[in-house]
């Protein structure tokens, strides 16, 4: 497996290196700042939260960024938004999977894209619990981050659709749930199984690790998927991506050898459309 020092591969793009500090930085103060007893605020439905600590998080990844780009563009999931001139733009979700972390369970994480004149060239998911976190930089890979050492990733070669595992989420309103459920329930017989680990930007990983063969879901936003996007296509998968009005955007990743299958089933039964 082809390995570098982390400060090599972080050297190969100009935002890499705070992109990466900031993501891992905020998610260790998650992990080891978390209070038993989580100030918890209600977003879009009762059930779609916002703890203090999501807010924390994003004005510390923030504050960074502008002191060190004050003319780059930021967007994130908490609130901050700023228009930039320089072309780049920062796209952050300071606490992806808030109600596992509400819950304790380990799989969350931070994410961190970095968009230049609309592309995504740097993208950076922090998942503490796991003391890991990776870097996909357009052109030069995906990457798993331990400690001081860098190790290139690459998904799994996968036996079509028949065999997959295949990751998804659902949104938080129930008219949207009861929608992807009816989604899953033409697909669950055609795949080998499915996995729901409650944050996207860990299915993103674990399709880049190998340990998922595509990851689908509608209603994301850009602060789900900007990192997430960039490190999947690094690491050898497909992707597609499409804003329906209304149903919002849609996400469908997988390993080559099954994404024209699965894009063509998931198509089939509607899965951009709905409330
Ligand atoms: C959510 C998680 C979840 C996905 C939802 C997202 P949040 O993000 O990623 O897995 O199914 O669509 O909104 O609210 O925990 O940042
Ligand atoms: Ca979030």
């Amino acid at each position: 497996m082809e390995s570098l020092p982390r400060d090599v591969l972080l050297g190969r793009h100009e935002r890499a290196r705070l992109a990466w500090a900031v993501a891992h930085d905020a998610g260790v103060f998650l992990r080891d700042e978390r209070p038993d007893d989580l100030d918890v605020f209600s977003k879009s439905t009762p059930t779609d939260v916002v703890t203090a600590m999501d807010r924390a998080s994003e004005d510390l990844i923030v504050g960074r960024i502008v002191s060190a780009y004050p003319d780059d563009g930021i967007l994130g999931e908490e609130g901050s938004t700023r228009s930039g001139t320089s072309g780049a733009t920062w796209i952050i979700d300071p606490l992806d999977g808030t109600v596992n972390y509400l819950f304790g369970i380990p799989t969350w994480g931070v994410s961190v894209g970095v968009h230049v004149d609309g592309v995504g060239e740097v993208g950076v998911i922090a998942t503490p619990e796991f003391d890991e976190s990776f870097v996909g930089i357009r052109g030069h890979g995906a990457w798993r981050v331990r400690g001081e050492t860098a190790e290139r990733i690459t998904g799994r070669t996968s036996n079509g659709l028949g065999q997959a595992l295949v990751a998804t989420g659902f949104g938080y309103s129930p008219e949207r749930r009861l929608s992807q459920v009816a989604v899953l329930d033409g697909l669950i017989a055609h795949v080998r199984d499915i996995r729901r680990t409650g944050c996207a930007t860990i299915d993103f990983t674990w399709l880049a690790l190998g340990r998922l063969d595509a990851y689908y879901e509608r209603g994301i936003h850009p602060w789900d998927y900007a990192a997430g996007l960039v490190i999947v296509e690094e690491a050898g998968a497909r992707t597609w991506t499409t804003t329906t009005p209304g149903s919002g955007t849609t996400v469908v990743c997988a390993m080559p050898s099954l994404f024209e299958g699965l894009l063509e089933r998931l198509l089939a039964l509607g899965v951009h459309q709905g409330p």
